[in-house]
């Protein structure tokens, strides 16, 4: 007998309606039999019962084999006291989630970015002082490092064997005791080729030549940083995927860009970076490597032939992920089909 996957979705705010949609078209379009269990997050989720992460969606998400995620974050909350953006550090470390596994691949170039995804200023402690002042602590304890460390080199067997790590070495404390463990990790890995690069420099280098990385571990800043960087480097975050995984239990899979306030509701988002999250959910989530790699195809192709405005196109969001040929691209096994650009209303 077949298992019946559960998916939770969270489509949250701006353009994340439009891309989730078409993401849940492909779900069902691979008649897996997925359930698919929308809840609220972000946006509608203070809406709803003003929490951006109503408790009954962490239960759903916990009870689920994967989550998918498009964008949240709104002008409307901007100066809010509760914003939507907390759901999201709230989500992560109520799934437990670490590694924050960030691929960016173009014409000869594949990096996956291991970004730390518990710890570092995001979780630190934060605050204000009687006279005035903020602050924001960057914290890391060796246990944080050490396991996703690990997860770095072990990507990186299977993958060109090379990890980067990417630190501020010099001028802090945190990068040091980064370096220490990661070099503590690399004794078990002595296939893999380690080596350091300030950040800075690896920002300049992602634009320069992002062929020469093969796996960039860093910590949580410097990761969503640098990922935005090099997803520009190759082509834009309208095509950047990403997973963020837990040690067990259910990951979540989102694209690294936002909710693009500045475009949404026009139907013109790029929904390949919601797309390319979703062919994560079937490899690294649900265990379903021969539907990602036909979904990953479908995407690709429709790229190719459909290009969105953000690339250079006029496809608009449907248009790419619903071409016409789409389905029967996605989910046939005969890969030969018409690729001419479909006629749409
Ligand atoms: P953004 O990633 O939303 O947008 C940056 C630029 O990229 C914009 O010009 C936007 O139009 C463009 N863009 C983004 N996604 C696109 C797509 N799929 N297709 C075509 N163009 C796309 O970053 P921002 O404007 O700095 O942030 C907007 C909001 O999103 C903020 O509230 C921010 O906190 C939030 N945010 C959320 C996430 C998340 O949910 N994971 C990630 C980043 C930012
Ligand atoms: C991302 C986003 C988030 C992050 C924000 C919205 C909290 O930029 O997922 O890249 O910094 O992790
Ligand atoms: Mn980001």
């Amino acid at each position: 007998m077949t298992r019946t996957f559960k998916v939770v979705c969270l489509e949250g705010d701006g353009i994340g309606p439009e891309v989730m949609a078409q993401a849940i078209r492909a779900l069902r379009a691979l008649s897996l039999g997925i359930e698919i269990d929308e809840r609220p997050f972000g946006g509608p989720g203070i809406r709803a019962c003003g929490n951006p992460l109503p408790p009954e969606t962490l239960a759903a998400c916990l009870a689920s084999d994967g989550v998918l995620l498009a964008a949240v974050g709104s002008p409307e909350y901007e100066r809010a006291k509760v914003r939507p953006e907390q759901g999201l550090l709230h989500i992560r470390s109520g799934l437990g989630l670490f590694a924050n596994l960030r691929p960016v691949r173009a014409a000869g170039v594949d990096v996956m970015i291991v970004r730390e995804l518990s710890g570092g200023l995001y979780y630190g402690r934060k605050g204000r002082t009687t006279d005035g002042m903020a602050f924001d602590i960057c914290e890391y304890h060796p246990w944080q490092i050490e396991r996703i460390a690990r997860r770095a080199f072990e990507l990186a067997m299977g993958r060109r064997r090379a990890v980067t790590v990417v630190d501020k070495y010099g001028v802090l404390e945190t990068s040091k005791l980064w370096r220490e463990v990661v070099d503590e990790v690399a004794i078990a890995f002595p296939d893999v080729q380690l080596d350091a690069m300030l950040v800075d420099n690896a920002a300049m280098q992602l634009i320069r030549d992002p062929s020469r990385f093969d796996v960039l571990l860093t910590e949580n800043t410097f990761g969503d940083i640098l990922s935005d960087v090099a997803a520009v480097a190759t082509g834009g975050v309208g095509l950047a995927p990403s997973a963020s995984l837990a040690e067990n239990g259910p990951g979540i899979f989102e694209p690294i860009h936002g909710s693009a306030p500045d475009i949404a509701g026009r139907g013109i988002a790029n929904p390949a970076a919601m797309l390319r999250s979703t062919v994560m959910l079937l490899s690294y989530g649900l265990g379903r490597p021969d539907e990602a790699r036909r979904l990953d195809d479908a995407v690709d192709e429709a790229l190719r032939t459909t290009p969105t405005v953000d690339l250079g196109g006029t496809a608009t969001t449907a248009e790419i992920a619903w071409g016409g040929h789409w389905p029967r691209r996605c989910c046939s096994r005969t890969v030969k089909q018409t690729t001419s650009r479909p006629a749409t209303s």
